[in-house]
Parts: C-alpha cells; sequence; structure tokens
C-alpha cells in the first residue's frame, strides 16, 4: 500500500527545469518569477553570482545574480544546490539589498551542505588570468566562478559544510590558499590575499547560514514523493555549457539540463519538462565565435532597441539575427520539451528579418554545428530571409493578436528548430505574455 500512495503522489508532482537555449541573457528571470506562481520551490543548479536575472515587478526592478529568482514569491522554498559556486560576499549583497525592499531571504532559502565556496583569491585569480591572457582573453565576468570549479574538480575546494568544523575550515582553506597565494604572486606577481582575514570572514559566514544548511538532495526527494512542483533554475546558456558551448569560451559548468541532475542530485527521470527559453534574435556577451553576429545598424538597432546591456557586468551585448543551427543542438542537447520565445517585441518594426538555417563549412551545407570554438568561427551563415511585420507585438497576450508575419516567424522557428513554443514573451513586465501551453499542467 505504502508504495502504491507514493507513486500516487509522485504522478502530481512535476519538476520543470527552466534554461537558456543560446549564450545566455535570454529572459529566464522574468519567466521563472511568472512559473513560481505554481511551484514550492525553485532550485539554482550550477554557476554563480557570474548570472544575472532581471525582474520588474509592478515596475520595480530587481536583479539578482545568486539567489533564485523565486525569492520575491512568499512561502517559495529557494535551493541553492550543489553544483553551484557560492560566494560568500555576494550571498550577503543580495540578503542585503532584498532587506531593504521588505523581502526576508533567510526565510525560503536553503542551501547545500556540498556546494562550493568562491574565496577573495578565486576572484583575484580569475581577474589576474584575464589580464595576463591579452587579446585572448575569455571575457569572464571576473567573479572567481572558473578557478573556483577547478578547485572542486581537484578536490581541494571548500564546500558549505566545511564552514561548520572549524578545524577542517582552517585547514582545507590553509592547503588552498597557499596554492592560491602562490599563483599570485609567482605566477602573476600580484599580491598575495590575508589567509586570516579569510578565515575569520568565512568563520562568521558559516555561523550565520548555519540554519540555512541542508541537505538539497534529500529535500527534493521529499517534495517529489509529496508530489509538488519544483522549478529547476539554470544560468547562463546552453552554448556557455562547458563540455557542450562553444569550448574554451564558455563557463565553467554544465549549463545544460543534465546540469540540473549532477548539480541538484535528483536523476534525469526525475524531471518532467525542460522549458528553453529562446530569445527571438541571438545575443552573447564576452568572446568567442558567434555566426549571425550583425555589426551594421541592424545589430545596433536590435542592441538598443532590446536594452542589451549584461546586467552582471554592464558590457554590451553582441546582437544578431536568430541561429536556428545552434538552436538544433541545444534542443538535442537538453531534450528540449519546449521553448519559450521572449523579446519578440524587439523585432517589430523591422521591414524583414533574416534566419539562420544552415551553416557553410569547408565548402559544405551542414545543418548542425561543429563542436568547439574554432570550427563554429569558420561557419558561414546561410540565411531565409521573411518579412517583417510593422504592427507592434509589445504586451500581446493572444496567438490571434500578433501580426501573421510574426505568427509566421515563430512557426518557421519551431520547424527550424525541432521544438514546439509554449510560451511566447511580448514584454518585460510579468503578465505580457502569450500562453499556448500550461508547462507545469
Ligand atoms: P565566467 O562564467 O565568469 O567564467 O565567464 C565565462 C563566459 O561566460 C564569459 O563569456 C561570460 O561573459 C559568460 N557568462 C557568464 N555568465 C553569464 C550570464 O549570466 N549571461 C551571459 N553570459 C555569461
Amino acid at each position: 500500500m505504502a508504495s502504491h500512495c507514493g507513486e500516487l503522489e509522485s504522478d502530481m508532482s512535476k519538476f520543470l527545469v527552466v534554461l537558456g537555449s543560446q549564450w545566455g541573457d535570454e529572459g529566464k528571470g522574468k519567466i521563472v518569477d511568472l512559473l513560481t506562481d505554481q511551484v514550492s520551490a525553485v532550485v539554482r543548479f550550477q554557476g554563480g553570482h557570474n548570472a544575472g536575472h532581471t525582474l520588474i515587478i509592478n515596475g520595480q526592478k530587481t536583479v539578482l545574480h545568486l539567489i533564485p529568482s523565486g525569492i520575491l514569491h512568499p512561502g517559495v522554498t529557494c535551493y541553492i544546490g550543489n553544483g553551484v559556486v557560492l560566494s560568500p560576499d555576494a550571498l550577503m549583497h543580495e540578503v542585503d539589498d532584498l532587506k531593504s525592499q521588505g523581502v526576508d531571504a533567510f526565510s525560503q532559502l536553503k542551501i547545500s551542505t556540498q556546494s562550493t565556496i568562491i574565496l577573495p583569491s578565486h576572484v583575484a585569480i580569475d581577474q589576474a588570468r584575464e589580464r595576463a591572457r591579452g587579446g585572448n582573453a575569455i571575457g569572464t565576468t571576473g567573479r572567481g566562478i572558473g578557478p573556483a570549479y577547478e578547485d572542486k574538480v581537484a578536490r581541494r575546494a571548500l564546500r558549505v559544510g566545511d564552514l561548520l568544523d572549524a578545524g577542517q575550515l582552517e585547514q582545507t582553506l590553509r592547503a588552498q590558499m597557499e596554492w592560491h597565494n602562490f599563483l599570485l604572486t609567482q605566477q602573476f606577481g600580484e599580491a598575495a590575499i590575508d589567509f586570516e582575514e579569510t578565515l575569520a570572514a568565512l568563520t562568521g559566514f558559516g555561523k550565520t547560514i548555519k540554519p540555512l544548511i541542508c541537505n538539497v538532495t534529500a529535500e527534493l526527494a521529499a517534495l517529489k514523493r509529496a508530489g509538488k512542483k519544483v522549478l529547476f533554475e539554470g544560468a547562463q546558456g546552453a552554448l556557455l555549457d562547458v563540455d557542450h558551448g562553444t569550448y574554451p569560451f564558455v563557463t565553467s559548468s554544465n549549463t545544460t539540463a543534465g546540469g540540473a541532475c549532477t548539480g541538484s542530485g535528483i536523476g534525469p527521470r526525475a524531471i518532467d519538462y525542460v522549458l528553453g527559453i529562446t530569445k527571438a534574435y541571438t545575443t552573447r556577451v564576452g568572446a568567442g565565435p558567434f555566426p549571425t553576429e550583425l555589426t551594421d545598424s541592424v545589430g545596433k538597432h536590435l542592441a538598443n532597441v532590446g536594452k542589451e546591456k549584461g546586467a552582471t557586468t554592464g558590457r554590451d551585448r553582441r546582437c544578431g539575427w536568430l541561429d536556428t543551427v545552434i538552436l538544433r543542438q541545444t534542443v538535442v542537447n537538453n531534450s528540449m520539451t519546449a521553448m519559450c520565445i521572449t523579446k519578440l517585441d524587439v523585432l517589430d518594426g523591422l521591414e524583414e528579418l533574416k534566419i539562420c538555417t544552415h551553416y557553410e563549412f569547408n565548402g559544405e551545407k551542414i545543418d548542425f554545428p561543429p563542436a568547439g570554438a574554432a570550427d563554429l568561427a569558420q561557419c558561414v551563415p546561410i540565411y531565409e530571409t521573411m518579412p517583417g511585420w510593422s504592427e507592434t507585438t509589445a504586451g500581446c497576450t493572444e496567438w490571434s493578436a500578433l501580426p501573421v508575419n510574426a505568427q509566421n516567424y515563430l512557426k518557421r522557428m519551431e520547424a527550424l528548430c525541432g521544438a514546439k513554443i509554449a510560451m511566447i514573451s511580448t514584454g518585460p513586465d510579468r503578465l505580457e505574455n502569450v500562453i499556448l501551453e500550461d508547462v507545469l499542467a
């Protein structure tokens, strides 16, 4: 009987992964926020405060980097999973910012014992390394993300649980910082970071967050059994995945759907739906190949109308036409159930639109991208031209109210990418959407 009950209950549960299907900045924050109305918990599973999620609610702008966007919904538990690299400073800044808006983040936040801690020395190494790379810099956010993941894989990282054991904390931190300070002073000629100061700060931080530390996997298993809905919030985008992205111009985590499993402890069959947030055109921040990039007046138009500036670093985003060749790959990488199209309104008023359908690579026409940055940089996009629309789609909430040419553009996108569209976002406010399918039903 007990096992039958369990099955019945878990049938009602829905584990939804929401992630970016391009190079990040697709507008995930707004969609996560919207869907959070229906869930019990939101989970961050990879990345750190390199992400930037801008939310506009009732006209008020909130930018979150580390804390899941669900925090603005009272009663929704927000988990930071083991796959996340956690900066104590960034976390406390966000907690303070939220407090000034009347949100008590600590009442909703839970942190995995296994999350990796980002140290000030990780930040220093990230920045020193980028400076040393000169013209070959990756264009990282300079927040210590890569060096922290390196230490995790090298099995010398400090994890959240270590903060609660003074002896373990001191020992692990000392060994890690000896290595960091060796690199900083000997390889990069930079100043060393003070060990005692770092230790004192981490000891205090451990005490502060002690009530939040938990076994996230066990809690997620309980939520599944209890038939609850949970949203897994991806950071960055599929093409910044360390394995499947445009390596080496990528971030240092698995941003694709499998990361939701390894970064939280659930298995692949626990995931019911993968929603790929997909901008109606393409943008990228930082260096690396971008076949459909536009450096002309159309590119500037997209940047201006789309307000394409990074939420984390304030850098201008590079803009270009929609690339369905890379999307074909990310549909596969993520077992994408459906797409949510964002920023359709940015295309309003353009006389004609181009969609990249194939690449020319080594004299051949290909429909799936080659792996890695060097080969992708050699690809020449092949476009199909479609008529634009003069009407506005901004704020539209019904498919039938969209201009026919916008409908045709979206239908063509579905056919070329091999994934259906479940939602269309037509403006920054949480109510500005066309909903075609209830992704949490
Ligand atoms: P890192 O994650 O700081 O190591 O940066 C590696 C690459 O990922 C750089 O090209 C960054 O611009 C990019 N990146 C990191 N986080 C984001 C994001 O949230 N949106 C878009 N690009 C990002």
